[in-house]
């Protein structure tokens, strides 16, 4: 189901309506997640689930630009990407690849973005993509997420989270802070979190 979102996700791309939705409706967010990236410009930051580029673009515009990447696992996705860095003369380095099997290299990042990227993976993605992220971040480097919050479902009254609460620190992470926005979808309210590594900044949550 989710494999199938994520193709039609493609599909709507590259018909140039995932633009029109995303530019309606993720500004704020996307502005929520620089703003708590608290970025000083000579970052490395990599964005996952990167999408059509907006948010990365936008990163472009704050950070050195050799210094930002994208990835993501729709190739209508990464063409977008390209071409509005391309007309934006924005030099980014894009990959088409997944979020459980990042190509880049141990400790390669001081920041690391999704949005609205992990209710699109099951609970054994969601570990896999968690541990690549951790993986490629520096020891002092931070995870930042934006994603819809929790709720309980209409059938049998289940409750479902994009954040894998109890992965996240099996994953090695601590919740740094967490913070809620508006609803983007009428029916959820937008969530963040920021995850650090424990050793570095001392004491967070699991949750
Ligand atoms: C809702 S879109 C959000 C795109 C972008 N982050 C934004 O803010 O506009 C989710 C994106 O995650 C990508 N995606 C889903 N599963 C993925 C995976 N395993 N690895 C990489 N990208 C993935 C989809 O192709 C899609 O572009």
């Amino acid at each position: 189901m989710k494999v199938l979102m994520t193709r039609a996700l493609n599909l709507i791309a590259g018909l140039g309506l995932y633009d029109l939705w995303a530019n309606r409706n993720l500004e704020e967010i996307h502005d929520t997640l620089i703003k708590l990236g608290s970025l000083d410009g000579n970052e490395q930051v990599l964005d996952v689930g990167c999408g059509t580029g907006i948010l990365t673009s936008r990163l472009a515009e704050t950070l050195r630009e050799s210094a930002v990447h994208g990835i993501d696992m729709g190739p209508q996705m990464i063409r977008i990407s390209k071409k509005r860095a391309r007309e934006k003369n924005q030099e980014i380095s894009y990959e088409l690849g997944s979020a459980l099997n990042l190509p880049h290299a141990n400790g390669k990042f001081d920041v690391v973005f999704t949005c609205l990227l992990l209710h699109l993976l099951d609970a054994s993605e969601k570990e896999l993509a968690l541990r690549e992220i951790y993986r490629v971040l520096k020891p002092e480097g931070t995870y930042i997420s934006a994603e819809f919050e929790e709720y309980t479902t209409c059938f049998l009254r289940r409750t479902v989270s994009s954040y894998p609460t109890g992965i996240i620190g099996k994953c090695g992470f601590r919740v740094h802070s967490r913070a809620c926005g508006p609803s983007i979808t009428k029916r959820h309210r937008t969530s963040y979190r920021v995850l650090v590594k424990p050793d570095i900044r001392g004491k967070g949550t699991n949750g």
